[in-house]
């Protein structure tokens, strides 16, 4: 890359439009669809350099240039709440000489020379969120969106336990607190293992799944993902009860609320310097991912002196730790399969110590971006720990490769089972065609079977479920239950074909093991109908959709024959299910052997019907309904629950098939086109009337 000062103005012109490009399509990519596009350092780098570049040329600053924004405009899907104080963002800096320059700016615009006491902070690596307390209960919460317009999420944060929704003590009547809402390390790792075997797209770090778990339209979705929150800062308070920050840390403890256990009151530069030197080595065994630190002048009234520039704070910086990043070498390429059969190529990396964390493999994600990387075994790579946890490559040290290295080809057999793995058109994964007959997804298949959210059955655990799959002890979901008649005391003419088990002589196992096991399994014998669909294992079939099959077919008896007579008109208009899925869970039922491993199964447990709690005589019963504009009585939300309780099907767009829209304030597009269809258009309040 040409150094900045050798850039001619048309070269400048030309690489401040593809910054603004790239660094565009990477802010939509994670703040409307939750997934990155670009790392965080190489959005950092592209971020820097079109500032480098901009100060030379600041006659070529482009009107949408990232200098200029904050973060990318509201999804419009959620009620939108407009920020009375913008909520703004932080300038960076990456370096001890630039946080030295920081401090020296903010004594010389107070022009002073004495030492100045700021609050350094973990920088936590979630998303924004504001919640406005009246009177010390919790009313309303945003997103930060755009700065200056947030998202709804009112209910979403509901859901989150460290927010507390009431306060104790001593509060002002309006009080807006800002924090970051996280997902820890721990909860992440094992909802990407979850989505991994239910053959879903993993999230690519815990703030994106925090934000993907947050912005749920469903905030029953947000309930089930363990959030939390840390609080640092406000927004609108009627009364300020606190001159310092550390003060407002006190405040904010006595009401309740989570503050950082490692926020440091700095009364030198010395002390600022030693607090990041210590974030930095405890970082890795911290609970949860920060991106670095944020030094904040510890008294309001010199805040309040310093002021803002544009969009940041004078009297605010955030210090970024660098991309933890280390060169090694690629040992070999494996491919592992999945439950789904997704063939996902993971990197086997000579160990090396990144950040503090031992990395001896990092996921290879795709064939394409082998291919686009040209990623081959024997490289040396540059590998990061991105958003703090999951390796990645980088990129490949070209200069490195060794003679004769050749490209990676990508197998199109499953290297379990050989059979065909194919990609169908628009899909990045290839996957094994085997089924069952593949020993990996059989295996996976089994160990969802009876994971936590599906049969829940402790003492299977993954290492006993391969072994009994390799010895031919449990092969399909449909032998566990036939396991304690097999293991001999049973029946003595079910199985007289094979001599009997006798588990309890295994290598580790004993009497007490074995009835255990019997028990847990025969415990769950009877099975919840949302449990049952989600244990089946269809590919995008997760806990959520399972429980809205559940409410919508109500047994498995009507859900099986409509999916057997490919009957999916039900299906698709249930909200949040899409033809995709339906063509999914279709698909499974056309599989002869599904169908008789069901009926097998059928045979040995009895699946519950889902008991619902709709009222279906409700004058809305039965309608389609959909809602627009801002709601005032009510929220999005709980307009939308209210209507599903009373039997309504709540569909997010007009069509010849809407019964009513719900009209609140500053209603657009979806007003005029049930206009222009002719369907009943009512205010909230005939809303209320209507179902009270
Ligand atoms: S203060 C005007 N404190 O970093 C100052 N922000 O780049 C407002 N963040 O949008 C922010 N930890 O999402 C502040 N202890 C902390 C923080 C923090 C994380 C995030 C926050 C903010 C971004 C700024």
């Amino acid at each position: 890359m040409k150094n900045v000062e050798n850039l001619t103005p048309e070269e400048a012109e030309e690489e401040l439009k593809y910054i603004a490009g790239e660094m565009a399509k990477a802010d939509i990519a994670y703040y409307q669809n939750d997934a990155p596009y670009l790392t965080d350092a190489e959005y950092d780098r592209l971020k820097i350099r079109n500032a480098q570049i901009e100060a030379r040329f600041p006659a070529l600053i482009r009107p949408d240039s990232p200098s200029k924004k904050v973060g990318a405009p509201v999804r419009s899907d959620f009620g939108k709440i407009r920020h009375r104080f913008p909520m703004l963002s932080l300038g960076d800096i990456f370096s001890i000489t630039e946080l030295d320059d920081f401090i020296m700016s903010v004594k010389r615009f107070l022009n002073t020379s004495e030492d100045i006491a700021f609050m350094a902070e973990p920088k936590i690596d979630g998303l924004s969120f504001a919640a406005r307390y009246e009177n010390g209960r919790f009313v309303q919460g945003a997103t930060r969106g755009d700065g200056t317009t947030g998202e709804d999420i009112t209910e979403n944060l509901k859901t989150i336990r460290s927010l507390p929704k009431q306060l104790t003590g001593k509060v002002p009547e309006i009080l807006e607190i800002r924090g970051e809402v996280y997902m820890s390390k721990a909860d992440f790792f094992a909802l990407n293992q979850k989505y991994e075997s239910e053959g879903k797209k993993t999230f690519a770090n815990p703030r994106n799944a925090a934000a993907g778990s947050l912005r749920q339209l469903d905030a029953g979705i947000t309930a089930e993902r363990n959030l939390s929150i840390f609080a640092y800062t406000w927004g609108e308070v009627s009364e300020r009860m606190w001159d310092t920050q550390a003060d407002f840390f006190n405040h904010l403890q006595a009401w309740g609320f989570p503050v950082n256990p490692n926020n440091k009151l700095c009364l030198t530069t010395k002390e600022i310097e030693d607090s990041f030197t210590r974030l930095g080595e405890i970082r890795a065994s911290l609970p949860y991912d920060i991106d670095g630190m944020v030094y904040k002048v510890n008294s309001i009234a010199l805040q309040e002196r310093l002021g803002f520039l544009t969009r940041t704070p004078r009297w605010a910086i955030a210090h970024k730790f660098p991309a933890e990043q280390a060169v090694t070498k690629i040992n070999n390429i494996r491919i592992q399969v999945g439950r789904t059969g997704a063939l996902t190529p993971v990197a086997d990396l000579e160990p090396i110590n990144v950040g503090g964390v031992i990395v001896s493999h990092a996921t290879l994600h795709n064939e394409d971006e082998i291919k686009r990387k040209d990623i081959r075994v024997g490289d040396s790579v540059i590998i990061q720990r991105a958003g703090d946890v999951i390796p990645q490559v980088v990129e490949v040290i070209k200069e490195k490769r060794p003679a004769g290295s050749k490209e990676f080809e990508f197998p199109h057999t499953c290297p379990q089972c050989g059979a065909h793995a194919i990609r169908e058109e628009d899909e990045a994964i290839r996957r094994c065609t085997g089924g069952l007959t593949c020993p990996a997804q059989a295996i996976e298949r089994i160990i969802h079977f009876v994971s936590r959210e599906a049969f829940d059955i402790e003492g299977l655990g993954r290492k006993i479920v391969e072994e009994f799959y390799h010895e031919g002890i449990i092969t399909s979901p449909v032998d566990i239950f036939s396991l304690e008649q097999r293991n001999g005391g049973g029946d003595l003419f079910a199985h007289q074909n094979s001599a009997p088990l006798h588990l309890e002589m295994r290598n580790g196992w004993g009497k007490k093991s074995v009835e255990n096991l019997f028990k847990a399994i025969n415990a769950k014998r009877q099975i919840s109908l949302p449990r049952f669909i989600y244990a089946l294992g269809i590919r995008q079939v997760g806990t959520a959709t399972a429980r809205l099959i559940a409410k919508n077919y109500g047994s498995f008896k009507h859900f099986m024959e409509d999916m057997i007579a490919k009957e999916t008109l039900k299906l698709v208009e249930i909200d949040g299910i899409g033809g995709a899925m339906a063509k999914d869970i279709v698909e499974f039922f056309a599989e002869e052997h599904n169908l008789k491993t069901i009926h097998k199964l059928l045979a040995e447990i009895t699946v519950e019907d889902f008991i619902d709690n709709t009222d279906y005589s409700s004058p809305i019963a039965g309608k389609t309904v959909v809602f627009t504009g801002t709601l005032e009585k009510m929220t999005r939300s709980e307009a939308k629950a209210k209507a599903l309780s009373l039997g309504a099907k709540v569909s997010g767009s007009v069509s010849q098939n809407t019964d009513y829209v719900i009209m609140g304030a500053d209603a657009g597009s979806k007003a005029a086109k049930a206009k222009e269809l002719n369907i009943k258009i009512i205010t909230e309040d005939e809303f209320l009337e209507l179902i009270k």
